[in-house]
């Protein structure tokens, strides 16, 4: 049999606007979300936090909280059993924050947990947290890398050990110089907040001494298990995580955080399942954040507008322990074609937790600097903002030298000023009024990469018609269950009704989690790997079968489409797997299979320095291609100039995605992203009291996140594209995609409008007027 053989294969179910598969489960509640699932003997947990940013605990008095009713323990730092390890002595450390609460009397930051409250019921694990009475020892906290105590330093290595902080590329500060146009410009971002819909929950429920259950609203259970396995100084297998539902996570479940092991340590002290859901305001200071951060951009161009560098440099607030900062400057390194570049990150250590990833962490912040100045240059020069973006378009990735797997960035600039209208524009800022509200117009560029990614599947192919496919991935709410349902229907040639997807479960095979917008891509190459295993099979039966059309065929000349085997040379010689599976008295059929997805697949498939089998003169590729999806963000505004409020009035945003999978998830989706860009170029913000390194606004009444009175009408497109190199489907994956740019949209419409340039975000009144 020929491998790879669907790579561009018919499609029948892929790609339609199937509804959600899990949809009525959702509206009728039987989706049960980790918080709502209950074993028998489930107690609740509650955590109390500290009310300073840095200190030490003096002491704890919960003479009070023990007299409330049903109250089986309070756990401090003084009797909270310690796990084997902490994360600092975990060698390889997976997650974002190394520091564990709890194991002494140091607070590091406001909002740390100091105590855990385990009772009968929620509401009197509640009432003993507020009447625990913790005392402490003070000192001045630091709050952020503007604090005058803060000190800025080299990180080094700025995420997990990956990217270096300083990366440079040509001779990017001559090149300044020596421009024709300079443009520097300072960016701020605020922090912003994971807040899902669903909070962080955690149900802990042992079986003895070594075995261990975690339902968690987790983007990715197999990390989940193993930072557990890790710290309880357990093998993987005895421990288990599930998470069968997920009301989004925006990046924060893609990590773990203290409250899952505080809560299976309770849990074992207590021998009950223990659940422990964080309250509103602990998602602010439990789960992490994105780093308020400062960028300064220097933009050298040509007098015609063509970019020949960019300085970039970054400041922002990490932990007392960890270096994470978004890496902002990879975006900017691709984007255009620009023959210099640089960045280079500083850190300063203030008493906060660990930040971590969150809505295109990097690319979302980078591209709000970038596409700014780039609006501003062209404005300058009297240039069309999109023109601009044509005369610096990047025909290949400038950052390594590499062809792309495929662009349709042009079809996306075309298709989506053709449904703006972009050419009604009027060009000069602060001319177009509506009444009383001044109107603008501004656009920006999205791309997002495709990380390389691999895992694997299980595909068990039932004689009576039906099929059960698992992969432990996971579903944010965005649709992983629908869309891998679409691709096994298409892979076994089987409805979408006859399809059974399971996610969620570590016992099922290893997948990715939902995050860097890999799951997609990843699971559907999985499934077509282990669809081929069971393809396979079935075709050495048939060949094997004297009432089969194949018989004494042989596998290789055999191939397999939308369930159906037939030989390559004559199509109409061939039957369904299931014809042959049913003649064969086996009740069902197995197959399973590891899919690389990204950098991964192409390596897998054309060899690291292999022919490109689509180039027809079969040159060598060097290193392969650069895979990046590319969009473009349309945005019109209306602004009050006395009130400096503003109102996003249109939306339009078209992207080249490889393959669509689902082409209503997938709107649905890039619409989200939009929608959460929105909220972080307008709202999203949370300020802290610098003497008290606290967060005064940690909630949803203090911040914002858009309504649907702030949304207007969004219209997404998809231009069409085909990718050989990224997977089976060519699927480049849309999770993180839809939010860049966005705010330098909203900020260069604002500036057409109003004639002011926006470099602060949120775009709040104060900054507007
Ligand atoms: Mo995403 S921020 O990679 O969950």
């Amino acid at each position: 049999m020929e491998t790879n053989q669907t790579k561009n294969a018919p499609t029948n179910v892929v790609g339609k606007p199937m509804d959600r598969v899990d949809g009525p489960a959702k509206v009728t509640g039987a989706a049960r979300y980790s918080a709502e699932i209950s074993v028998p003997g489930t107690v609740y947990g509650v955590l109390k936090t500290s009310t300073i940013a840095k200190g030490r605990i003096t002491s704890i008095d919960t003479t009070r909280a023990a007299k409330e009713p049903g109250i089986l323990n309070i756990f401090t730092h003084q009797n909270l059993p310690k796990p084997a390890k902490t994360p600092k002595q975990v060698e390889k450390w997976r997650a974002a924050q190394s520091y564990l609460p709890m194991q002494d009397d140091q607070v590091q930051y406001a909002g740390q947990p100091v105590a855990l409250v385990v009772a009968a019921t929620l509401e009197a694990a509640t009432q003993a947290a507020a009447l625990i009475q913790v005392t402490y020892q003070a000192e001045a906290p630091i709050d952020s890398f503007h604090d005058p105590k803060a000190e800025l330093f080299d990180p080094q290595k700025i995420q997990q050990g990956k990217k270096d902080s300083h990366v440079v590329r040509g001779n990017p500060q001559q090149a300044y110089d020596g421009a024709a146009i300079k443009h520097e410009a300072t960016y701020v971002h605020a922090i912003n907040h994971h807040s899902p819909m669903e909070p962080a929950a955690t149900l802990a429920v042992w079986e003895g001494a070594d075995k261990l259950t975690v339902y968690e609203s987790s983007q990715n259970v197999t990390m989940h298990q193993g930072a557990l396995a890790d710290l309880l100084g357990m093998p993987r297998e005895q421990i288990r995580v599930v998470t069968k539902y997920i009301g989004g996570g925006f990046g924060c479940k893609g990590s773990f955080w203290p409250h899952t092991i505080l809560t299976v340590l309770a849990a074992k002290a207590v021998n009950r399942p223990v659940k422990l859901v964080l309250t509103r305001q602990q998602m602010f200071t439990g789960v992490g954040h994105r780093e308020d951060q400062e960028q300064t951009l220097k933009m050298g161009a040509t007098a015609d507008g063509k970019l020949v560098s960019l300085v970039h440099t970054k400041r922002a607030t990490t932990s007392p322990w960890d270096n994470y900062t978004e890496s902002n400057g990879k975006i900017l390194d691709m984007l255009y074609a620009c023959p210099n570049y640089s960045t280079t990150y500083e850190l300063a250590r203030a008493n906060v937790m660990t930040s971590v990833w969150m809505r295109a962490p990097g690319e979302a912040p980078g591209s709000f600097a970038l596409e700014s100045s780039l609006d501003d240059v062209a404005n300058q020069l009297g240039i069309d903002p999109l023109e601009i973006r044509l005369r610096n378009y990047a025909d290949h990735d400038y950052s390594n030298n590499k062809p792309w797997s495929s662009k349709s960035l042009k079809q996306c600039y075309t298709r989506g000023a053709e449904l703006f209208g972009w050419d009604k524009r009027n060009a000069k800022p602060g001319q177009n009024r509506k009444g009383r509200v001044l109107v603008g117009h501004g656009m920006a560029t999205a791309s997002y990469p495709v990380h390389s990614s691999q895992g694997t599947a299980r595909v068990r192919l039932f004689a009576d018609g039906h099929a059960v496919v698992e992969a432990g991935a996971t579903d944010l709410g965005t649709g992983t269950y629908t869309v891998m349902t679409q691709v096994s229907a298409d892979a076994l040639g089987l409805p979408p009704e006859k399809i059974r997807f399971e996610l969620g479960d570590t016992r099922l095979p290893t997948a990715p989690g939902s995050g860097g917008s890999v799951a997609a891509g990843t699971v559907a190459s999985s499934i077509m790997a282990a669809a081929e295993d069971v393809w396979d099979k079935v075709v050495k039966m048939a060949v094997a079968d004297k009432k089969s059309p194949l018989y004494k065929a042989k596998p290789a000349d055999v191939k397999v489409e939308l369930g159906r085997m037939f030989l390559i040379k004559d199509p109409k010689k061939g039957e369904t797997l299931l014809a042959t599976l049913g003649r064969s008295g086996q009740p069902d059929i197995e197959g399973s299979g590891t899919g690389k997805y990204g950098a991964g697949y192409e390596e897998k498939n054309f060899g690291q320095n292999g022919a490109d089998e689509n180039n027809d003169k079969k040159e060598k590729v060097s290193g392969g291609h650069s895979m990046h999806s590319f969009g473009a963000h349309f945005c019109e505004v209306e602004v009050d100039p006395d009130l400096g409020t503003v109102r996003i009035t249109r939306w339009v945003g078209v992207h080249g995605v490889g393959t669509v999978l689902n082409l209503k998830t997938a709107t649905s989706q890039m619409t989200g992203g939009a929608i959460y860009g929105i909220g972080a170029a307008l709202m999203e913000d949370t300020f802290r009291d610098p003497n008290y390194a606290r967060y005064t606004n940690a909630d949803l009444a203090g911040y914002h996140v858009p309504v649907n009175a702030d949304i207007p009408d969004i219209k997404v497109e998809f231009v069409p594209e085909t990718d050989p190199y990224i997977n089976y489907l060519g699927v480049k994956g849309i999770g993180e995609l839809g939010m860049v740019g966005v705010a330098a949209a909203v900020g260069n419409a604002i500036f057409n409008a109003t004639g002011r340039r926006m470099r602060s975000l949120p775009i709040t009144p104060d900054k507007v007027l």
